[in-house]
């Protein structure tokens, strides 16, 4: 099985991240497979909704630690986890998410671009940054104040409290919470009811309601920049060291 499972079930584009040995932690790789399905999807005249689903026991552990390392090392950071970012942000049509587990990192702030966020009872949205030396990114230090106010967002993003599904769907972020057996069949549903709707009015509803995509991009823009920096600094070679120092 690839790490990302691509799939389309009627008008629906399902992308499953699927590397449960590391907790569905992202590779270069994978966003790049990821970018290019939603991106496709954009254009695709068949698919009316995307689907973003992790495996029944976690989300996404966020972004892969080890590539965080290399990427210090070269001073950049990869191409794919920005044009990954910028597809999310100017993605036409309509993200719903099926959380099962842990989101973390990425996990979470890929979710602030949604407009269905179906969680299990057992999800944990959660965003280390800061802890890890780094900083908000995919457009979150400017979705995440509005959507749920400043003190929420600092609470999650800066100071990395965990938040439960009860938790994320009283802050707005997440709509509606399935029991885990529950959870894909219910994504799905909302998923397909969002794609018998006409499209074109969707289309334009959607495009009203979010805003200035440009405004988003550039968000994420600015943040990738400072996120470089962060990324060779001191405190953040100490928060990997230390993550994969864990276990010994
Ligand atoms: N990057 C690389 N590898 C990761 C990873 C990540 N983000 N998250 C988990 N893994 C790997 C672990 O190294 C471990 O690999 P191993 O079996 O070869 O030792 C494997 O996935 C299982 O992880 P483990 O920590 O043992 O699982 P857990 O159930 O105890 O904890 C998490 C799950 C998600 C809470 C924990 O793995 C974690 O905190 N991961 C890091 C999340 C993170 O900081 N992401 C970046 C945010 S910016």
């Amino acid at each position: 099985m690839p790490d990302i499972v691509i799939s389309n079930e009627g008008p629906v584009r399902k992308i499953r991240i699927n590397r449960p040995e590391k907790k569905n932690a992202l590779t270069l790789a994978m966003y790049e497979t990821m970018a290019a399905a939603i991106e496709d999807a954009g254009t695709a005249a068949s698919v009316r909704c995307l689907l973003l689903a992790g495996s029944p026991e976690v989300f996404c552990a966020g972004n892969d630690l080890n590539d965080f390392v290399a990427m210090a090392r070269g001073g950049a950071l990869g191409a794919p986890i920005v044009r990954f970012l910028h597809a999310l942000a100017r993605c036409e049509k309509p993200l719903v998410a099926s959380v099962g587990g842990a989101a973390v990192g990425v996990g979470t702030t890929m979710l602030l671009h949604c407009d269905q966020v179906i969680a299990s009872d057992k999800a944990v949205l959660l965003t280390p940054f800061v802890s890890l030396g780094l900083l908000p990114e995919a457009g979150s230090s400017l979705i995440a104040p509005r959507l749920m106010g400043n003190v929420r967002a600092f609470s999650l993003l800066v100071m990395g409290k965990p938040l439960s599904a009860e938790e994320a769907k009283a802050s707005g972020i997440v709509n509606a919470i399935a029991p885990g057996g529950e959870l894909d069949a219910q994504a799905l549903a909302v998923a397909r009811e969002i794609a018998a709707l006409p499209p074109e009015s969707v289309a334009a509803a959607r495009r009203l309601m979010r805003g200035s995509v440009d405004e988003i991009v550039a968000r994420i823009d600015e943040e990738v920049e400072a996120f470089k920096i962060r990324l060779a600094s001191p405190e953040a070679q100490k928060a990997f060291a230390a993550f994969f120092d864990r276990k010994r």
